[in-house]
């Protein structure tokens, strides 16, 4: 186990800055890893293994994938999410009718009432329920979806559902991910059946960043409908893994027993917290030279 204080791509006190990362997830997404984007590439760079197939199996909103599709850093991309909203949005981005969300998003009048009534009627197709899950995703608290949540009501600057509401910026990133979709496979389903399904293929690359509810904090309870999860058996795969795999969790005592349970190395990464709080997050991997290199 080796445990190591950061490297590329910036100094170790230095904090990403996400404007440089292109948008390209149509969320806006709890946890989502936009300010780890950098890194990963760093990673798939480093590795040189671009005709690898790149797996994602805890998608959320898909930046990390998207990127990689995007960049050509791999030669194809699965992405893998249980959360059947969030699968609706992903089926009909990638391959179904990403053009009909497209104009659902341009040519909605938001407003409460309007909105009220698009979340509360029964989505009669998979493109409908894509849409009304990206307007909740929009338009409640901190793009949160799991029970619980419910509509912004100040938003930024006093705006309410309006301040996270962009038509054409969003219908814009739909359409630039049509162009490389034919890259990319979206699998609604639970992550574990496919990292055992290519657990011995050593041209599989996989990017794993679960809910956070392996540590005595819990941060992922509240921010996802499919929280639970058997961390102890997800270290116990990665290690068997025969391709290169980068693991994301909270820096905590019980993801680093994790570590040396498994034998598996990380570095110790910044990012900015809510409330601009600098926190760390753990990076694991197979192998951590790269980082260091
Ligand atoms: C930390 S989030 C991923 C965030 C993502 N990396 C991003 O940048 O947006 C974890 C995701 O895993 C999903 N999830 C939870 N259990 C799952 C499972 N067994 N299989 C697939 N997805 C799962 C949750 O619904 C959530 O969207």
């Amino acid at each position: 186990m080796t445990q190591l204080n950061l490297l590329l791509p910036t100094h170790p006190d230095k904090i990403i800055n996400v404007a440089q990362v292109k948008q390209l997830s149509p969320f806006r997404y709890p946890g989502g890893k936009t300010w780890l984007v950098p890194w990963v590439k760093s990673w798939l760079l480093y590795l040189q293994q671009f005709d690898a197939t790149f797996i994602e199996p805890f998608a959320g909103g898909g930046i990390t994938s998207l990127t990689v599709a995007h960049d050509n850093l791999a030669s194809r991309c699965i992405m893998i999410e249980k959360d059947e909203e969030i699968a609706a949005v992903w089926q009909t981005i990638i391959s179904g009718d990403w053009q009909y969300l497209a104009d659902r998003i341009l040519n909605f009048n938001l407003s409460y009432e309007n909105a009220k009534e698009v979340i509360n009627a029964q989505p009669n197709s998979a493109s409908e329920k894509a849409f009304q899950t990206i307007l909740r995703n929009r338009i409640y608290h901190g793009g949160i979806l799991a029970n619980g949540s419910g509509m912004l009501k100040n938003g930024e600057n006093g705006k309410g559902i309006h301040s996270r509401w962009y038509p054409e910026t969003i219908a814009k990133r739909l359409k630039t991910i049509s162009l490389f979709r034919n890259r990319v496979e979206f699998i609604g389903g639970d992550g574990f059946e496919i990292i055992n399904q290519h657990l011995n293929d050593p041209n599989a690359i996989f990017f794993v960043d679960p809910p956070y509810t392996a540590s005595k904090k819990k941060a992922g309870t509240r921010l996802y409908r499919y929280h639970k999860l058997d961390h102890d058996k997800l270290f116990s795969l990665m290690s068997r893994t025969q391709g290169h795999f980068m693991m994301t969790y909270d820096d905590s005592a019980e993801i680093e027993d994790y570590c040396k349970k498994y034998n598996l190395q990380y570095v110790r990464v910044p990012m900015t917290g809510t409330h601009h709080r600098k926190l760390f997050e753990l990076i694991i991997c197979d192998d951590i030279n790269w980082a260091i290199s």
